[in-house]
C-alpha cells in the first residue's frame, strides 16, 4: 500500500464503512461499487468512474496515490479490462485496486475500460533520469533491440515501435513513472504480477537482472509521449513470444 495519501484512504474506507453500517444508497457513496447489491447501484457510467478518477484523474492521466497511480487513459481497452480482472482474481496484488473492483460486474469493467481507453490525457512531462548516460544507453538498447544472445526480445517488438502499445491487449510503456515501471517489472520477474498463461512478461524479465530492469525503467520514464500517438493497429505486429494475455477477447 505504498504511496496512498492518508486522505484518499480515509475517503475510501469511510464510504465503505458508512455503507456497511447504515446501508447508505450507493448513489450517495459513488466509491462503493456494487457493495450495496445490484438494486442500489447507480447505472450511470459517471458514477462508476467517480471512484477511479480520485487516483487516476478524469482522463486517466494518473498521478494520484502520491504520484504512483499509473496513467491509464488511451491504453488499449482489452489490456485495461484484463487488469481489472487480474486485480479481482488475484493475478495482480494491490489491495486498494482489488477492493475497488471485487464486486464490479464484468459488463461494467468493460464499460469502464472502454471509457479510459477512449481518453487522450495531455502528455506528462518526461522524468529527469537520475542515472548515468551509460545506464540510459543500456536501457535504450534493451528496449529497441533486446539482447538476442540471451533470448531477450526487444520491448518494441511487442509494445509497438512508438511504445504506445498494440490494440487490443498490449499496453504502451511511455508516460509511466520510473517507480511504477520498475515495480511492475520486478513483480513480473517474481511472478507476483501474473497473467493468463503463458506469462511472456515473466519470461522476458526472468532474463534481465536488477540493474538492467533499472536501466530500462529509467530510459522509458525519460521518454516523451508522442503527441496524438495511438496504440498500433490490431494485427500489425508479429509477437516474438506467446502471451496468454494477448487473446483479443476484451
Ligand atoms: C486509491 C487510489 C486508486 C483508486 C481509487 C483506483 N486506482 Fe487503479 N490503480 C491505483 C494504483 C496505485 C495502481 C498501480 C497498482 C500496482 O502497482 O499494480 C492502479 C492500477 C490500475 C490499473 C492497471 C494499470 C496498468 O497500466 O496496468 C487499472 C486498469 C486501474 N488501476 C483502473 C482503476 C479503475 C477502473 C478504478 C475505479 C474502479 C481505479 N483504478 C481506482 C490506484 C487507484
Ligand atoms: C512477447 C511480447 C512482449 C515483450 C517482448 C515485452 N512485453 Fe511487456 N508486456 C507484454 C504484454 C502482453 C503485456 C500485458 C500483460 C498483462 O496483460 O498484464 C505487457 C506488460 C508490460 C508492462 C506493464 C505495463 C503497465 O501499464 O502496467 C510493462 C512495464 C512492460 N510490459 C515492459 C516491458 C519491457 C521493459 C520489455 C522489454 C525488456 C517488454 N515489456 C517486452 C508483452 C511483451
Amino acid at each position: 500500500m505504498r504511496g496512498i495519501p492518508f486522505f484518499a484512504l480515509l475517503a475510501l474506507l469511510g464510504s465503505g464503512g458508512a455503507l456497511a453500517q447504515s446501508g447508505t444508497p450507493a448513489a450517495a457513496a459513488p466509491l462503493a461499487f456494487g457493495r450495496a447489491g445490484p438494486a442500489k447501484v447507480s447505472t450511470g457510467l459517471r458514477q462508476r468512474i467517480d471512484g477511479c478518477i480520485a487516483c487516476h484523474g478524469p482522463h486517466g492521466q494518473g498521478g494520484g496515490s502520491g504520484g504512483y497511480a499509473p496513467r491509464i487513459g488511451g491504453k488499449p481497452a482489452g489490456y485495461l479490462y484484463h487488469q481489472l480482472q487480474n486485480f479481482r482474481d488475484g493475478r495482480r496484488a494491490y489491495p486498494l485496486m482489488t477492493w475497488m473492483v471485487q464486486y464490479l460486474p464484468g459488463a461494467y469493467m468493460k464499460e469502464i475500460a472502454a471509457y479510459f481507453a477512449s481518453q487522450s490525457p495531455p502528455p506528462p512531462q518526461p522524468q529527469v533520469p537520475m542515472v548515468t548516460q551509460a545506464t540510459l544507453d543500456l536501457g535504450r538498447r534493451l528496449v529497441s533491440m533486446g539482447d538476442p544472445a540471451r533470448g531477450v526480445p526487444a520491448c518494441m517488438a511487442c509494445h509497438g515501435a512508438n511504445l504506445m502499445g498494440v490494440e487490443p491487449d498490449v499496453p504502451g510503456l511511455v508516460g509511466l513513472t520510473n517507480d511504477y515501471i520498475s515495480a511492475q517489472l520486478g513483480a513480473f520477474k517474481q511472478e507476483i504480477r501474473r497473467t493468463k498463461a503463458p506469462n511472456c512478461m515473466h519470461e522476458v524479465t526472468s532474463r534481465l537482472d536488477g540493474s538492467e530492469i533499472g536501466a530500462v525503467a529509467a530510459w522509458l520514464s525519460s521518454q516523451p509521449v508522442p503527441p496524438g500517438a495511438k496504440p498500433a493497429a490490431a494485427g500489425s505486429v508479429k509477437f516474438p513470444l506467446r502471451c496468454g494475455s494477448i487473446d483479443g477477447d476484451g
